[in-house]
């Protein structure tokens, strides 16, 4: 069995990852000190694995410790690095906070992977590097823009650091990831105060918020409300099988947009998670939400033609994931 290193594992898009990569037969060991997640993903995972499987409460910024961890697991195969702090409205307040985790424990996993002479390591990365783009659906090729927060710069930051190491790398660029595993065991366990879509709107639905607001309906939209690519979190999860699978027969350094290639708004998003539910959201319209994108949906050929992987869930299946896990958490 392959032996993949998991960072950030514990996570919302890693516990989902680390259930496809056993599935798909590989051994995962996970790095995560759950600065932003829950032992109760620990435990969900093993719930659906039905074993224990391998995990080290380390921070990945700690470079004797990760030394430790890399000299102690032999044969590491590839390296999934999904460690990093994600909140955008905090890294505004904090940008050297997120400069130090996000870009501090990239480096220190590449120069743990030089050490051992391990080659291949999969990022997360983000939409968010393309900005605003020029041309939809966007491809790969696009031009980074200038980054609308520090989150997304540390994003840019990294992907030019994997492009000057000489290890092979993929850059997973995702889309919106929304939803949960069907069983609702895993999930996303952020410390954070929600700001998603997705999220709010189920913490409204379950009574926890009054109202979701939407931010503006004047954008240049078919209904005036923003266009994003919602992507169903256990397609995402998937997309790391199939980039694993092409790293460890193909050298170089890759980059593939991770979404479903539709462009959905807010309130189509809204309606269908009722629909899907059978529930009702109570919003109402706000104002526009400053740095917010008009529009932006993936182009997704690269990936369906490279990776052999498209998505298969729906918007409908992603709702109602999304709020069997609200429940949940309940
Ligand atoms: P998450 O916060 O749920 O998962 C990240 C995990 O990394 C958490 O379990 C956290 O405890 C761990 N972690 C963070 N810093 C660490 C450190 N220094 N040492 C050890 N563990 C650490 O976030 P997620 O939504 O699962 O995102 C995973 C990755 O995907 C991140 O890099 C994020 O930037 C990226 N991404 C997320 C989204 C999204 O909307 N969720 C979109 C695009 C990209
Ligand atoms: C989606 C749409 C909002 C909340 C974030 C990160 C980005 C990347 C993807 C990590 C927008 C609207 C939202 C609300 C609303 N993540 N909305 N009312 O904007 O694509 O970006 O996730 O890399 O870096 O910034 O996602 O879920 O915040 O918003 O109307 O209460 O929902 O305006 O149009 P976004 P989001």
């Amino acid at each position: 069995m392959k032996k993949i290193l998991v960072t950030g594992g514990a996570g919302y898009i890693g516990s989902h990852t680390i259930i496809e990569l056993v599935k798909s037969g590989y051994f995962p060991i996970i790095i995560d000190n759950l600065c932003n997640s829950s032992i109760n993903n620990i435990h969900g995972i093993e719930k659906i694995i039905g074993k224990e499987f391998r995990w080290h409460n380390i921070d990945c910024t700690d470079k004797l410790k990760m030394q430790k961890i890399f000299l102690e697991e032999c044969d590491i195969e590839a390296v999934i690095h999904f460690a990093a702090y994600k909140s955008v409205e905090e890294s505004v307040n904090k940008p050297k906070k997120y400069h130090d985790n996000n870009v501090g424990s990239l480096n220190v996993v590449l120069e743990c992977m030089k050490d051992k002479n391990i080659q291949n390591i999969i990022f997360s990365s983000s939409c968010t590097v393309y900005g605003m783009p020029d041309i939809l659906p966007v491809e790969e090729s696009a031009p980074f823009k200038k980054a609308e927060s520090p989150y997304g710069e540390t994003k840019q930051i990294c992907e030019k650091i994997l492009l000057s190491n000489p290890c092979n790398s993929i850059s997973l660029r995702y889309f919106n990831p929304i939803g949960s595993y069907s069983s609702a065991l895993i999930g996303d366990c952020s410390a954070d105060k929600a700001s998603n879509l997705v999220p709010i709107i189920t913490e409204t639905v379950i009574g926890r918020r009054k109202e979701i607001t939407v931010f503006g309906d004047d954008y240049n939209t078919s209904d005036g409300t923003c266009i994003r690519d919602y992507i169903h979190v256990v397609d995402l999860a998937k997309s790391h099988v199939s980039a694993l699978e092409f790293i460890l027969n193909q050298s170089g350094k890759h980059v593939f947009n991770i979404g479903t290639g539709n462009g959905v708004s807010v309130l189509e998003a809204i309606k269908t998670f009722e629909k899907a539910n059978n529930l009702k959201v109570n919003y109402s319209i706000g104002k526009r939400r400053s740095g917010d994108i008009e529009k932006i949906y993936a182009d997704t050929k690269l990936a369906k033609q490279k990776l052999d992987w498209e998505p298969k869930k729906t918007l409908k299946d992603a709702m109602i994931s999304a709020w069997n896990w609200e429940k949940m958490k309940e």
